[in-house]
């Protein structure tokens, strides 16, 4: 009995004291191992369980949705006619069907940009060393002037396939089918302002170019388009839990109610969150097809902006005559913070174009910097013999009217839009003026 315990207890317990130790470490590292296992698989498990913990609260978005919105928002979140707007729509998601198009446009504009001005600065160049040549600079420097010269008439010409007017011709050639398929997505889109989703595009097109791609990126995006400074989700929860007070004026009599207990409504805050999950799970990302745009049946009802929405008839056009415009705008008072908004794109002119004066003028990269313009007037510009006797308003209502008949340098010719003349008041340009001289005179900083 006894020896049979013994052998017992000698099997269960290790006699010698490195068997011990090594039978501790043994242990030791296997319950470390354990740990990191689990450690490790800890992320995905958590990630598989929250997969898990949205798809039911979606389904159950699914279910309170059906029951409580589907009567006004459609079953598939669609819209109804006169009744509700779409929540299964990519102008909610911001998806813009424009704005890669337009990315990729923009871009080879910039470069073709670029090397117009590396192409004015070689010619700058070219004429110094021509007339340095005139001067008799001894053999040596006039061979090396010979040769940067050479060197310049390849970069200029056409011969070489990497010159400069090479270059700008093979961007040319990629942006013109790009920007023939901008205009056949526009027309197509042309569709979706007979349902309220872009108001006023045909105004838009009208003005062209860059007003109208920067309104579409308003308009495309519902957001954007409500002025709201969240995300979706917020944006969601907050018209659940509010409602919109006032909606049944512009509805026929349907209202969008507050839901949630805490605005008064029926509806617990996990299950605004489950619906709010619901309808977030209809985002298609960059999948959204022009398609589902125009399965719609409505979009919202947009309360009238008064930037936006033309009241009363649009002023005159200022023309082409630069003395006739100076006579004009000298008679008038100018407002800068209104000439500011103007400028920055923020208001529209008295002719109701939308301009952008300040995507270009901002930084003095692409053109002369805004703050220095009025003094650069006064300092530089009116001293070159070209301007003499000018006014400094002369000087600016032309550079707006006329770009191309004075070019700052190193900036080229052709760049600044000629649209103006079609586009502002004498109004306009006297708030203009006005903004650009507060600069000069400490209003601006
Ligand atoms: C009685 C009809 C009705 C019901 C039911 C209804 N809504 Fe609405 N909803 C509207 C109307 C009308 C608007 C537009 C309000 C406006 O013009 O601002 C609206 C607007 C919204 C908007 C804002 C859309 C936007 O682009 O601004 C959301 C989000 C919304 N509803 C979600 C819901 C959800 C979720 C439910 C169900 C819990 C629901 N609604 C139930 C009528 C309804
Ligand atoms: C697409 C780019 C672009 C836009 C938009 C633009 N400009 Fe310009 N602007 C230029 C460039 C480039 C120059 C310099 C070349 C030249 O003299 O034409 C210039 C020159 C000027 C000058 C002369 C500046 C100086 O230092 O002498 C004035 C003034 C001016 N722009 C005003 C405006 C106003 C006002 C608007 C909006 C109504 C506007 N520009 C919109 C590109 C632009």
């Amino acid at each position: 009995m006894l020896k049979e315990k013994e052998g017992l207890v000698g099997r269960l317990i290790i006699e010698s004291i490195e068997g011990r130790v090594l039978m501790g470490i043994v242990m030791f590292v296997g319950v470390m191992v354990l740990v990191g296992w689990v450690a490790i698989n800890e992320p995905a498990r958590m990630a598989a369980f929250e997969r898990q913990h949205l798809g039911r609260s979606i389904e159950r978005g699914a279910e309170l949705f059906a029951a409580n919105c589907s009567t006004c928002h459609g079953a598939t979140g669609l819209g109804i006619a006169e009744r509700a707007p779409a929540l299964n729509n990519p102008q909610l998601f911001g998806h813009s069907f424009l704005n890669p198009l337009n990315a990729d446009i923009g871009r080879r504009e910039r470069q073709v940009q670029e090397l117009n001005t590396q192409m004015s600065e070689l010619n700058r160049e070219r004429d110094a060393l021509f007339a340095e040549a005139a001067t008799n600079p001894g053999p040596e420097r006039l061979r090396a002037i010979t040769e940067r010269i050479q060197a310049i008439d390849v970069l200029m010409g056409t011969d070489d396939p990497n010159s400069l007017p090479n270059r700008i011709a093979a961007l040319e050639a990629e942006l013109e089918p790009m920007i023939a398929e901008r205009e056949v997505l526009l027309d197509s889109l042309q569709a979706a302002t007979d349902k309220g989703y872009l108001p006023g595009l045909e105004a838009a097109r009208a003005q062209g170019g860059l007003a109208l791609t920067q309104y579409l990126e308003r308009d495309s995006n519902r957001l954007l388009q409500a002025g709201w400074g969240g995300d979706l989700r917020s944006f969601l929860t907050t018209t659940l839990v509010h409602g919109r007070p006032g909606s049944q004026d512009a509805w026929g009599g349907t209202q969008m109610v507050a839901w949630a207990q805490r605005g008064g409504g029926p509806l617990r805050d996990d299950q605004v969150a489950d619906i709010v999950n619901y309808i977030l799970n209809w985002d298609k990302g960059n999948a959204w097809t022009t398609e589902d745009l125009f399965a719609v049946n409505q979009f919202t009802k947009l309360k009238a902006d008064a930037s936006m929405v033309a009241s009363g008839p649009a002023a005159q056009a200022i023309g082409r005559d630069v003395d006739a415009a100076l006579v004009a705008v000298t008679a008038l008072t100018g407002d800068p913070v209104r000439g500011k908004a103007i400028y920055n794109g923020e208001a529209r002119t008295e002719v109701r174009a939308r301009l952008a004066c300040a995507s270009c003028h901002m930084g003095g990269v692409q053109a002369p910097a805004t703050e220095v313009t009025w003094t650069n007037t006064l300092n530089i510009r009116l001293a070159d013999p070209v301007n003499a006797g000018r006014s400094p308003e002369y000087y600016i209502i032309a550079s707006i009217l006329h770009p191309n008949d004075y070019i700052v340098a190193p900036y080229a010719s052709g760049i600044m839009p000629q649209t103006y003349p079609d586009q502002l008041s004498a109004q306009d340009l006297a708030d203009i003026i006005a903004y650009l001289r507060s600069y000069a005179e400490g209003g601006q900083s």
